[in-house]
Order: structure tokens, then sequence, then C-alpha cells
């Protein structure tokens, strides 16, 4: 066991947005609609905000990061990105949780050269929202307005990501699974308000039914017991095999949502070793593919196989970064299922409750894409996305002799 005696020195935190309007996905290629986050849904984000507080912010807490800000934000002791693949309803996320995280203080007042205090609107709001960013600097090419780069909408645009989910489309699992499906299908068909029943739409079935139900009085009091659920289970079956890949091993496509997170997940708690290191809570506010992800490529799932199905909104996963008596850097990963769940549970990396930083990067480099280049190559893709730009001469996929 690590003797963790200097304690955290940072964290890298993976978060779902909250709660949020109907969120339509093309099945032939998962490319998405806006949503927008609902009242809800922030007040999920502000609780998991809130929650992270009183874990990481907390000088009583066994999870207390040294000599970070508690009260208020340094806004260089954070770091903050939000996948705009989910529209609006992902970037609002980050701003709700941070309210939690940093609230209002009156510890924020400022005094004015002419001595005259002031405090900002909402008893001292704290607006740590300066330093989001929709577009990642420091991953991929600058020049591509947000939509276009790669880094947190992969999937998207991905030729072999299309391969991949036609393979699943045609696998015997997926047959056996919708042919056991079709009675419960069949009978949901009056509640999904027109849209196809086939399972491949599994997804935008469950989410239909996930936002009526939470939204829609008529419909709440009108859907059979154990509906929902159902519909859950099915859509994360569905979104299992999706984003996870039974074909190859830690590279395959199927994991792609988490691979081009990888570096900076990496290259931020790498940052954090360093002595010159300010930076001590990284967020990414993302969609609940990574996740699925991650579980799987981390062998996760192995020893908790109850996660992996699709996180509920306002998850969280931690990446934990403490410095042992002996000088070296363990990594231990901890995640909450969503605002209802309030453990905050222990999961294994490759079947350890910590790893080394050198080998939690030495086991997963492989699996990255750190570049615009290697997101080509890795998707067959030629001409989207800013791949246009590059030279081909020596992509063993394109060219296998080259
Ligand atoms: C899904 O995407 C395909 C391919 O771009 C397109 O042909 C189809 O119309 C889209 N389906 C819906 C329901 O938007
Ligand atoms: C915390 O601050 C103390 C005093 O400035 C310093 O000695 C220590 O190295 C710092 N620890 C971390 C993890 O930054
Ligand atoms: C379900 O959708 C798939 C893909 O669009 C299609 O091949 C299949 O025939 C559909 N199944 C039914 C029963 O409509
Ligand atoms: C609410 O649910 C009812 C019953 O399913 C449906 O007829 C109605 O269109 C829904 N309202 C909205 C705003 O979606
Ligand atoms: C990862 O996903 C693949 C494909 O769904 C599955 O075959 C494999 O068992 C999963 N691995 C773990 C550790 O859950
Ligand atoms: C620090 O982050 C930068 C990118 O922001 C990365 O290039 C560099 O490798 C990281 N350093 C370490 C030690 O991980
Ligand atoms: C989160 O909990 C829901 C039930 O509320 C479950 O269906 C889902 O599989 C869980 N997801 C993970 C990643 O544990
Ligand atoms: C992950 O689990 C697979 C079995 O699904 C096993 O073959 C592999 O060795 C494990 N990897 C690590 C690093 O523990
Ligand atoms: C996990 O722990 C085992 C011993 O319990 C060790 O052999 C293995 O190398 C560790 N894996 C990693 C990735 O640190
Ligand atoms: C990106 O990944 C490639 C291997 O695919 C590696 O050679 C390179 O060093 C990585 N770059 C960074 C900045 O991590
Ligand atoms: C990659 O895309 C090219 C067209 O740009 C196509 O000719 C080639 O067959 C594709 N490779 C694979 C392995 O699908
Ligand atoms: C593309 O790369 C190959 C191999 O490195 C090189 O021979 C060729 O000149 C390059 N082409 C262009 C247009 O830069």
């Amino acid at each position: 066991m690590v003797n963790a005696t200097a304690g955290l020195i940072g964290v890298v935190l993976l978060t779902r947005h909250g709660d949020r309007t109907e969120y339509f996905q093309n099945t032939s290629n998962y490319i998405s609609q806006q949503a927008y986050l609902t009242p809800l849904g922030a007040q999920q984000e502000y609780e998991l905000g809130s929650f992270l507080r009183s874990t990481y912010l907390d000088a009583d807490s066994p999870s207390f990061i040294q000599n970070i800000s508690t009260e208020v934000a340094n806004i260089d002791q954070l770091t903050v990105r939000a996948d705009a693949g989910g529209g609006n309803a992902i970037l609002d996320s980050a701003y709700s949780l941070l309210q939690g995280l940093y609230p209002p203080t009156q510890k924020s007042e400022i005094t004015l050269g002419n001595g005259e205090k002031v405090l900002s609107p909402l008893g001292g709001y704290q607006y740590i929202p300066g330093k989001l960013k929709l577009q990642p600097e420091s991953l991929f090419l600058q020049s591509l307005e947000y939509w276009q780069a790669p880094s947190l909408t992969p999937w998207m645009e991905c030729n072999y990501f299309l391969f991949h989910l036609n393979r699943v489309y045609t696998s015997s699992g997926f047959k056996n699974i919708s042919a056991a499906a079709q009675p419960f299908l069949t009978a949901l068909e009056p509640y999904l308000g027109g849209i196809s029943n086939n399972f491949t739409n599994m997804w935008n079935i469950y989410d239909h039914v996930n936002v009526q139900y939470t939204h829609n009085k008529t419909y709440y009091d009108t859907l059979p017991a154990t509906f929902l659920e159902q519909a859950r289970h099915y859509a994360n079956w569905l979104q299992q095999q999706v984003f996870t890949d039974a074909t190859t091993a830690q590279n395959g496509v199927g994991y792609i949502a988490i691979r081009t997170l990888l570096p900076e997940v990496m290259w931020s708690l790498g940052n954090m070793t360093l002595p010159s290191n300010k930076v001590k809570i990284a967020v990414q506010e993302v969609d609940y593919k990574p996740f699925i992800s991650l579980f799987n490529v981390t062998n996760a799932t192995l020893y908790d196989p109850d996660i992996s199905g699709i996180a509920n909104y306002a998850s969280v996963v931690a990446l934990e970064l403490s410095l042992d008596s002996t000088g070296s850097h363990h990594v231990s990963m901890k995640f909450k299922n969503g605002t209802d769940n309030s453990e905050f549970r222990q999961l294994k990396l490759f079947g350890n409750t910590t790893v080394t930083l050198e080998s939690f990067i030495h086991q997963l480099a492989w699996t990255t894409i750190n570049s615009t280049i290697n997101w080509c190559f890795s998707c067959n893709q030629t001409i989207e996305r800013g791949c246009s730009v590059f030279n081909y001469t020596n992509d063993p996929f394109l060219n296998p002799t080259g």
C-alpha cells in the first residue's frame, strides 16, 4: 500500500453534464443535436460542485488538496474545458459546477485605489469561468473552430468509427438482444412520440423516455412501471458496445471518446508533479461516452462490472494524484454515479487501487491520440476537421506499403 504522507497534490476530473433537453443522436454516425441545460441540470451540477468542494477544498477532508485556495478561487489553480459536442448543456454545466465549487463569498471583496470596497454581484459571485475554453489550446490545430477540432468530439466524421458502428449493429450479440427486447419495444411504441423503436435507436429511445418522464406530468403519470428502467438497461448495453471495442485491443476505434482526452489527462497529471506547477484541479466537462471507454481501457469494469453502463447526469470520475514518502507520484481513480449516488467509489486501475503515475501513463500511452494528424490516421479521414493539410504518405492504413 502507498503511504501518501504528502497527501493529494491535485486531481483531474471528468464530469458529465446535468439534466438537459432532449438530445437526438443520429444512429448511423452519432452526430448530435444541440441540447440545453435545464434548471434541474444546473442544480445537479451545483450539487456536484459542492460535493467536490467538501471533498477537495475542506482542510478536514482526507482528500484535501494541499495549499489549494478554499474560499476565494485562485484561477491559476484551475483549468476547465468543456466538450462542445453536446452543445450548450455541457458548457453551462461547467459554469454551474464551478458555482458550487467556489460559491459567492464576501471574502472576494476588493478595495479600489480610492479606498472604496467592492463586492461582485449576487453576494460575491466568483467569475471563474473566465478561464473556460471551448477549444483545447494545448491540443490540436488552434486555427480550427471548436466544432472542427476533433479532440472533444472525436467520434464524429471518423470513418473507422462508422465501420465500428456497423460492426456493432451486425454482431450476433446485437441481434440476440434486439430480438429479446422486441416485445418491450413494441409495448413502448405508444410512448415514443413517433420516433423509431428499432433497437439501433435505443439511445434516442431511452433519452426520449427519460426526458419526457422527468419533465412531462402526463407522461410521468402514464408511463408503465419499469419501462424507464428497461429502456435504460438496453441503452446501457448498446452504448457499452458502441464506446468500447470487441475486435481490437486498447487502440480500437470504439475507445475513441477517451483516446483523445487522455493526452490532456496525462499532461495535467504530469504538470502537477512539476515544482513550477500551480494547477491543482483540472476539470473536463464531457458527455457520457468517455466514461464508458475509460472504465474499459483501465480494466476497471473487470472488478466493478456494474459501472459498464451510461453514467448518470452530473457524474464524476476523479484521477487523484498523490505523493508518497519516497517522492513518487501515484494515481488513484474514484467515481460517483450522479447526484443520487452518495458514494465516491474507489475503482481499480489495472487491478490496483493506486498505480504510479509512470505506470498509469505507460499502460495507456498506446491508446492515446494526441494530435490532429494522429486522429486523421486513426479515423481514415483525409479531408474533414483539419485533416486536409497533412501528408498521408506514411499512413500505414492509407498506404500499407508506404
Ligand atoms: C443521419 O445521417 C445520415 C448520414 O449523414 C443521413 O443520411 C440521415 O438523414 C440522418 N438521419 C437523421 C434522422 O437525421
Ligand atoms: C505547500 O506550501 C508549502 C509552504 O509554502 C510548501 O512547502 C509545499 O511544498 C507546498 N506543497 C505543495 C504540494 O504545493
Ligand atoms: C432497424 O434499422 C436498421 C438500420 O437502419 C435496419 O437495417 C433494419 O432493417 C431495421 N429493422 C427493422 C425491424 O426495421
Ligand atoms: C407530454 O406527454 C403526453 C403524453 O405522452 C404527450 O401527448 C405530450 O405531447 C407531451 N408534451 C410535451 C410537451 O412533449
Ligand atoms: C471492454 O469492452 C469489450 C467490448 O465490449 C469487452 O469485450 C471487454 O470485455 C471489455 N473489457 C473490460 C475490462 O470490461
Ligand atoms: C505539461 O503540459 C504540456 C501541454 O500543456 C505538455 O506538453 C507537457 O508534456 C506536460 N508536462 C508533463 C511533465 O507532463
Ligand atoms: C449509473 O446508475 C444507473 C442507474 O441509476 C445505471 O443504470 C448505470 O449503469 C450506472 N452507470 C455507471 C457507469 O455505473
Ligand atoms: C485487463 O484485462 C484483460 C482481460 O479482460 C487482461 O487480459 C489484461 O491483462 C488486463 N490488463 C491489465 C493491465 O491488467
Ligand atoms: C498492480 O499490482 C500488481 C501487484 O498487486 C502488480 O504486479 C502490477 O504491476 C500492478 N499494475 C500496475 C499497472 O501498476
Ligand atoms: C504523441 O504520440 C506519439 C505516438 O503516437 C508520440 O510519439 C509523441 O511523443 C506524442 N506526443 C506528445 C506531445 O505526447
Ligand atoms: C480509407 O479511406 C480511403 C479513401 O479515402 C479508402 O480508399 C480506403 O479503402 C480506406 N481504408 C480502409 C482500411 O477502410
Ligand atoms: C510526404 O511525405 C513523404 C515521406 O516522408 C515525402 O517523401 C514527401 O515528399 C511528402 N510530400 C509532400 C507533398 O510534402
